[in-house]
């Protein structure tokens, strides 16, 4: 089967078994502050889990793009050494939101690998988690007897938290799981005779992730039960496509062909004639599909974040560019095939065709000048240290090369011993250690506005908030509920700081760049003058403000108005950024989208994607 194929098959199997067919989300999750980059099939249900979102469905099935560089589920370091790693791949998923749970979960699962793909039953096993004192986890029996069924006891198999506890990155939900592992023989992997399933090599691989989601990690590491016990599964399509394809690695699947034969092309090098330019091969193509994903999504290189994983990665390709002799541009031209394979599955690639090549060539033709730059600075170090007398390259100047400059490790060592050096490696090293240690610390989140856990909470019971204010600025609601100093209250009196929801509101609340409302809710016994309006999942409206005077209860009848002329000022505002969008892509192009915005009563910004300054 070819892997688009194996796609079609696994969401029509799940569609067949009452699931809803879900377009994949971004790649970059652009409404989670805490997550550098959609990891699994399960972010863009993250709130669903949680029972802060409703969906109209209770089974869903995805084929999502996930990219794995970064942030706690990193691979980028084994790109290219491994058949199996990737920064971005595709995730087959199915979920259940508190429908069916384990039993379902196991036999879904075990019904495609066998009798959709045919996969050979006596070569699958299962692992299980063993309990866990510390999460009050016993191990997990329902799931073994489950597998029962289908397999004999010598192939469940019982593993530690810290391979069968799964969660999507260090808040969020997560719950022990399963997974399928499939022995591709003792001539695939290690050899080794005492070899078995747990071995790091890939004769027993794992193909599928059962997850049963059943907590809520909090930011202090506690775990909270989920409001009902769910399914999160993921299948990397790669993987299966190697299996089924029986072909050594992911990177020898029909998926990679086209990339190959293009660096093939552009290199004269044979895939698969060396061992040591393989490795090359499969960084170049595995990182100019993340390249081309990324951008496609919103991405542009920079300096942190999410734009500094996108850079990494490409100098990354274009250092293994250089080994497989290339000394121009050619990393746009790989991902021409990226985006001519993929584009059935993913249109979006098409659409921004133009701008992901321009993205990607305008970083290569920096990196070009950064490499020449690096090399004045090196030669100059040389010279002085040739003076010095000195016989050792310091690793502070190798890490400032190559972390300030990008400039490739190999190229500085070459260099350097051709000039008669030692090069002091541990101490690189040690420097590379901090920075990585650093870097994984200061990713706090994507800097959007947090969500009070009083608040998520109210979300979380359902309660939500009817909006009047397309029709209206004035209206008569009750107050439902009232939050200050994160704890939710019945009252609160003159000067209090407050959030109050009311069951429906003209109050427009801050999204899509344009702020939140101002005015006045009054009451019977009481004032409060909001300064800011706020829109959570689910349909929440939140007035923020101060009591002006008396006091207000929950229950009170209200009555609610909002400052007409700043909204008036404000969609003014609003208008104009549409205008706004419409005349740039006229006047610079049709790639031209936006990625995010402001929209306030006195003022609008608009932000945009181009590839160099524009003219005045
Ligand atoms: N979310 C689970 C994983 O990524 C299925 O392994």
């Amino acid at each position: 089967m070819k892997a688009s194929e194996i796609r079609q098959a696994f969401l029509e199997f799940f569609q067949k078994n009452g699931h809803t067919i879900v377009k994949s989300s971004s790649v970059i999750p652009h409404d989670d502050p805490t997550l550098l980059f959609t990891n699994a099939g399960m972010v863009q249900f993250k709130r669903t889990f949680l029972g802060e979102e409703r969906r109209r469905y209770s089974r869903a099935t995805t084929s999502q793009k996930c990219m794995r560089a970064g942030g706690k589920h990193n691979d980028l370091e084994n790109v290219g050494r491994t058949a199996r790693h990737h920064t971005f791949f595709e995730m087959l998923g199915n979920f259940s939101f508190g429908d069916y749970f384990k039993e379902d979960a196991v036999k879904f699962a075990w019904e495609f690998l066998t009798e959709v793909l045919g996969l050979p039953k006596d070569k699958l096993y299962a692992t299980i988690h063993e309990g866990d004192r510390e999460m009050n986890l016993g191990p997990d029996e329902e799931a073994h007897a489950y597998w029962s069924r289908y397999l004999p006891d010598d192939r469940i198999l019982t593993f530690p938290t810290k391979d069968n506890f799964w969660s999507m990155g260090d808040t969020g939900p997560c719950g022990p799981c399963s997974e399928i592992l499939i022995d591709q023989g003792p001539g695939i992997g290690c050899g080794r005779p005492d070899c078995k399933p747990g071995c790091d090599c890939d004769r027993y691989l794992e193909l599928w992730n059962l997850v049963f989601m059943q907590f809520n990690r909090s930011k202090e590491g506690s775990l909270a039960p989920l409001p009902k016990p769910s399914i999160d599964t993921g299948m990397g399509l790669e993987r299966i496509a190697a299996v089924l394809q029986k072909v050594p690695s992911n990177y020898d699947t029909d998926i990679f062909v086209p990339m190959m034969a293009r660096i093939e092309q552009l290199t004269g090098h044979k895939y698969g004639a060396s061992a040591e330019k393989d490795v090359s091969f499969k960084v170049i193509a595995d990182h100019s599909r993340s390249a081309a994903f990324l951008i496609g999504d919103g991405a542009l290189p920079g300096n942190e974040g999410r734009g500094y994983v996108l850079r990494r990665v490409i100098r990354r390709a274009l250092r293994h560019g250089r080994f497989l002799g290339l000394n121009r541009p050619f990393l746009s031209e790989v991902a021409q095939a990226v985006m001519e394979s993929m584009q059935d599955a993913y249109p979006e690639l098409l659409e921004n065709r133009s701008f992901i090549t321009r993205v990607i060539q305008n970083e290569e033709e920096r990196f070009n000048d950064t490499l020449d730059n690096g090399l004045k600075l090196l030669q100059t170090e040389i010279k002085r240290l040739s003076d010095e007398k000195a016989g050792t390259i310091p690793g502070s100047l190798i890490f400032k090369l190559y972390d300030t400059y990008g400039f490739p490790i190999d190229i500085i060592t070459d260099m350097s011993r051709d000039s008669g050096f030692q090069v002091d490696e541990a101490g690189f090293h040690d420097l590379m250690q901090k920075q990585r240690d650093q870097s994984r610390a200061a990713w706090k989140g994507s800097g959007d506005r947090e969500i009070p856990e009083a608040i998520r909470q109210l979300s979380a019971r359902g309660i939500s908030t009817d909006f009047l204010g397309y029709e209206t600025t004035q209206a008569d609601s009750e107050i439902i509920a009232m939050i200050s100093g994160g704890e939710e209250i019945g009252s609160a009196s003159e000067g209090m700081e407050v959030e109050l929801i009311t069951a429906s509101t003209p109050f427009y609340g801050a999204s899509g760049g344009q702020v939140g409302d101002r005015g006045v809710i009054t009451g019977a016994t009481g004032k409060i003058t909001v300064l800011d309006t706020l829109k959570l999942p689910g349909n929440l409206l939140v007035h923020a403000g101060k009591i002006e005077t008396g006091a207000l209860h929950v229950a009170d009848p209200v009555h609610l108005v909002v400052d007409a002329q700043l909204r008036k000022d404000t969609e003014i505002h609003h208008t104009a950024t549409h205008i706004l969008h419409a005349v740039l892509r006229q006047v610079l192009g049709d790639h031209v989208k936006q990625a995010g915005s402001l929209v306030a009563p006195d003022r609008l910004r608009f932000d945009f994607s181009h590839f160099s300054a524009m003219t005045p």
